[in-house]
């Protein structure tokens, strides 16, 4: 017999208690991160999504607490201390098998109907939905007309168009608390899921195809949002921030996106140059000038973001040097391939591009 494969009594323990420690502080860690939870929802459809995951965890909770509580109480009262060597067999024993098969079945059909009752408030449009007792319910709604959203999903940063405003941004999503966001979400590349945790569930962004959603936003607060659909080698960046604001502060932010972008002046002139005579209007459109490119964020209002590149970087000049010195460095196969500028070019660039709010 190979000593080595036998685990003496000290170290079982002992292993087990690095285990525990290395989950409880990947759990403490998770929980000072900034990480957006799912456990925290800040909208109706979120709460439903919520209060079936607790529901679900709770059963599976009684389900393996009365499991391993029979087994220990079987190991513990049965084991072989005397006697014959085979225990008495049960094969056979209609209580026994109608009581094992019964069981699961009703623990599943109860958690196939708690699903399904979830499956169509979240399902509804926000007409509909706003009349399910969960939204009604649902504390400090302002009723009014929703908010409609085209959420674009492109590899890898989210455009988001306000079809009724004539507004479009990139990568942050501004919205009135309390109310209702309905969201069309497209592609125009891959299959990716546009996704605010604390906002609802998924859903699939497809190329060719419509899909919707909605959310009510009930805090004031910026939120994240992510790509939950693996969409290529930058699609852990593809983020989103969701800012949720009072109705005035909205009205003000999409007044300020429906104006014309700002006009140059002495000091950014020289960035205007290089972004007009170079390749970024191939790409990027900042509105009343000649720069009309679809293939990369509408940069009108730039600086008023608070990120950029998929809400990966802070909006600073720091991270625009860096992001311009080297796009594909910072987020290597994304799809702004340039010629290297001069640190002259990037600096002028920059200037002009943060005064673009
Ligand atoms: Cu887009 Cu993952």
């Amino acid at each position: 017999m190979q000593a080595s494969k036998v685990s003496s009594p000290r170290t079982v323990p002992a292993r087990i208690l690095r285990l525990a420690l290395v989950l409880l502080s990947t759990f403490a860690l998770a929980g000072c991160a900034e990480s957006p939870s799912m456990l925290a929802p800040a909208s109706p459809n979120a709460t439903i999504v919520y209060n079936l995951t607790v529901l679900v965890f709770g059963i599976a909770v009684i389900v393996f607490v009365v499991v391993e509580a029979i087994l220990l109480i079987s190991v513990i009262r049965f084991s072989r201390r005397t006697g014959p060597d085979e225990p008495e067999q049960i094969e056979g024993n209609t209580k026994f098998e109608i009581a094992w098969t019964a069981a699961p079945a009703i623990v599943l059909l109860v958690v196939f109907f708690v699903s399904l009752q979830a499956l169509f408030p979240l399902a509804d449009r926000p007409a509909v939905a706003r009349n399910t007792g969960n939204v009604a319910s649902a504390p400090s709604l302002v009723a009014g007309d929703p908010l409609r959203v085209r959420a674009v999903g492109h590899q890898w940063w989210w455009e988001f168009q306000y079809p009724d405003h004539k507004v479009v941004t990139a990568n942050e999503l501004h919205v009135p608390l309390g109310t209702l966001v309905s969201v069309d979400v497209e592609s125009v590349d891959v299959i990716h899921s546009f996704w605010i945790p604390q906002m609802g569930g998924k859903i699939d962004v497809i190329p060719g195809r419509v899909n919707h959603t909605w959310f009510q936003p009930e805090q004031v607060g910026t939120f994240q949002g992510q790509c939950a659909e693996f969409c290529g080698v930058q699609h852990a960046n593809m983020r989103f921030a969701v800012v949720v604001e009072p109705k005035e502060e909205f009205q003000a932010w999409l007044e300020n996106q429906q104006g014309p972008a700002v006009a140059a002046t002495d000091a950014t002139a020289k960035g205007e140059q290089v972004f007009m005579t170079g390749a970024c209007i191939g790409c990027h459109t900042v509105d009343g000038t000649k720069a009309q490119g679809k293939i990369g964020p509408n940069l009108s209002h730039f600086a008023s973001r608070s990120v950029f590149a998929g809400a990966t970087a802070e909006t600073n000049a720091e991270n625009l040097r860096r992001w311009l010195a080297d796009p594909q460095k910072m987020k290597p196969g994304n799809l702004m391939k340039i010629a290297p500028l001069s640190s002259e070019q990037i600096d002028a660039l920059v200037d002009y591009l943060l005064s673009l709010e």
